[in-house]
């Protein structure tokens, strides 16, 4: 497993070092405040890098919080895995409610910070941001189109590599479960990880199987529902991102040229886990006569 996102520079125990105190030591919070070089005069500049740096950290956090979910599940310790991603949905809050510190910004807003970013560094798309990149192949969206806007960062262009051809949270989940007998088909865990995921019918009646004996497999269903949780606090980012694209932004074209929302709308259709989706419609007994119409007949 790709491991560039790990610490590796523990400070050794017993130093503060010269200038610093344990609180700005151990936080960093002199480099961190140095992190924010605006561009324009923009008042409001400083809530836009601040909101974009913020969800920068939440994103790098879930992808550590997923890779050691990984860990765990290859290590049958699904008590410690659930607990992690317990905490990978809870990262969604407030990635989501921080959206609420830019909706002051209206057209003239955006433009303003926007034509001043361009100007100083170019044309810039949040599609070469790196970490949402790679929490999105960890999810198992893998789309290996994307890596063309980092060949400017060919060690970042490697990690992303990397990712994509490495089992996703969703294969790890997949293999686990086949670990605890339930039917997922070998071919489906030894496919090409880094080709997209073709949602399987197998699958999807693994889940089906799992919320029909809940007493059975509670521990599983619990695992599908922390994982349902998740994915939908992606779709909500990403719902709250379009909107703020629309707010701010309209019909414009964007980055290819084209209207830039028209991009973004298949997207939101790109969910996590999709057989724990569509599994959905098959969970549940239905009365076998509605009883509205055995009111009817009586
Ligand atoms: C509010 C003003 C914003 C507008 C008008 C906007 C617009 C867009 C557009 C048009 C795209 C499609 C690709 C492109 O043409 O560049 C995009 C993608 C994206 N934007 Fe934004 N964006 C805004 C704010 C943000 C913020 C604040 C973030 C990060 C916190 C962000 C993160 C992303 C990401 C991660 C993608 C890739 C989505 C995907 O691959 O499905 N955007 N944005």
């Amino acid at each position: 497993m790709s491991n560039t996102t790990q610490s590796t520079d523990r400070p050794t125990p017993g130093t503060t070092p010269p200038g610093q105190t344990p609180y700005s030591a151990w936080i960093q919070t002199d480099t961190l405040h140095s992190l924010q070089r605006t561009v324009s005069d923009h008042p409001g500049e400083h809530a836009w890098i601040t909101h974009v740096q913020v969800s920068e950290l939440y994103w790098m956090l879930i992808i550590k919080e997923m890779q050691s979910a990984q860990r765990f599940l290859r290590a049958g310790d699904l008590p410690q895995a659930y607990r992690t991603l317990q905490r990978v949905s809870a990262h969604h809050a407030p990635l989501d409610a921080i959206w609420r510190s830019i909706d002051w910004m209206t057209p003239n807003d955006l433009l303003a910070i926007l034509s001043r970013a361009v100007g100083t560094y170019g044309q810039d798309t949040a599609l070469q941001g790196w970490t949402y990149r790679q929490m999105v192949y960890l999810f198992g969206i893998k789309q290996a189109v994307h890596l063309q806007h980092f060949e400017p960062q060919p060690q970042r262009l490697a990690q992303l590599r990397q990712a994509l051809a490495e089992p996703s949270l969703y294969d790890d989940v997949l293999a686990y479960l086949q670990r605890r007998g339930m039917n997922v088909p070998r071919a489906l865990l030894e496919r090409d990880v880094s080709a997209p995921y073709a949602p399987s019918k197998e699958v999807e009646q693994v889940w089906r199987d799992i919320y029909a004996a809940p007493d059975k497999h509670s521990e599983l269903q619990q695992l599908g529902e922390v994982l349902a949780d998740i994915a939908q606090g992606f779709c909500n980012w990403k719902f709250r991102h379009l909107m703020a694209t629309r707010r701010t932004f309209g019909a414009r074209p964007a980055y290819f040229g084209t209207e830039g929302v028209a991009w973004l709308m298949p997207t939101l259709e790109e969910i996590p886990f999709p057989e724990l989706w569509s599994s959905r419609t098959f969970i549940g007994d239905p009365p076998p006569v509605c009883p509205h119409m055995a009111g009817q007949r009586r």
